[in-house]
């Protein structure tokens, strides 16, 4: 390889592992829950291993967490709200920061409840460090 040659392929290994890191971001990498609308927080953080989670806890559902409702309040079957943050709809129209805990802690815990498994206790989710 020659000294050109090799200015032009390291160029191109660094474009394509930044454009690699850009894409590979998704749900998979979740580890923990923070809407970026709490700004500072009381409690520690929530570990949220997202796709482990939801395998272990066999939700097929998407949109048992990432739904949309109609005007009448309707949930709608086949519509996901994946791309949006729980705040953006749960602290819209004057709602605020504990109307937002209440909607995660009543999605989360709710059905941790309901189905006797998984954390219900503060500090089960609320994890030091
Ligand atoms: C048990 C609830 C729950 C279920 C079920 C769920 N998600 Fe999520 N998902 C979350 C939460 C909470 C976050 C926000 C994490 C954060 O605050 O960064 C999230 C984040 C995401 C994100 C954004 C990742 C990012 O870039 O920050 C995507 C995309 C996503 N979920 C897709 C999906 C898809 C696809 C499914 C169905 C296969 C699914 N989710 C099922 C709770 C859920
Ligand atoms: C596109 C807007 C939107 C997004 C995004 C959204 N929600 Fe909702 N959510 C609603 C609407 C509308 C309702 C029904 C009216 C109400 O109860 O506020 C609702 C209802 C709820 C309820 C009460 C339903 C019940 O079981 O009684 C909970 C809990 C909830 N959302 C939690 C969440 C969580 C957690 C997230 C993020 C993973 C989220 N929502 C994302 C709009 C949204
Ligand atoms: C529709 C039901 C459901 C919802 C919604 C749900 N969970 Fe769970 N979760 C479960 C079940 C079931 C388990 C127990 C899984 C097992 O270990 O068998 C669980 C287990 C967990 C655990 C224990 C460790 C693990 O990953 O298994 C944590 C932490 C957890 N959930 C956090 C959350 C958080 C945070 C949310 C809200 C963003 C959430 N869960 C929403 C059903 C749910
Ligand atoms: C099933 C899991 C779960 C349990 C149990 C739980 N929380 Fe949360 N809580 C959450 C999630 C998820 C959020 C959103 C976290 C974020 O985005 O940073 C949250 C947010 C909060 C917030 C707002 C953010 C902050 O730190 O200021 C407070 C306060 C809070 N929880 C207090 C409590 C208290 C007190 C208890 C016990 C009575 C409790 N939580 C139990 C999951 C849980």
């Amino acid at each position: 390889m020659n000294k050109k040659m090799l200015v032009i392929s390291v160029a191109a290994a660094f474009i394509v592992s930044a454009f690699a890191a850009m894409s590979v971001y998704s749900q998979e990498d979740v580890e923990s829950v923070r809407d970026s609308a709490f700004g500072v927080r009381m409690r520690d953080k929530v570990a949220f291993m997202h796709d482990e989670h939801n395998e272990k806890a066999g939700i097929d559902d998407c949109t048992e967490c990432h739904h949309v409702y109609d005007e009448e309040g309707v949930k709608l079957e086949d519509e996901s709200s994946e791309d949006r943050e729980c705040s953006e709809c749960h602290m819209a129209g004057g709602k605020d920061k504990m109307d937002l805990m209440r909607a995660y802690h009543l999605n989360c815990k709710g059905c941790h409840e309901e189905q006797k498994a998984g954390p219900v206790m503060c500090a089960e989710c609320h994890e030091k460090g």
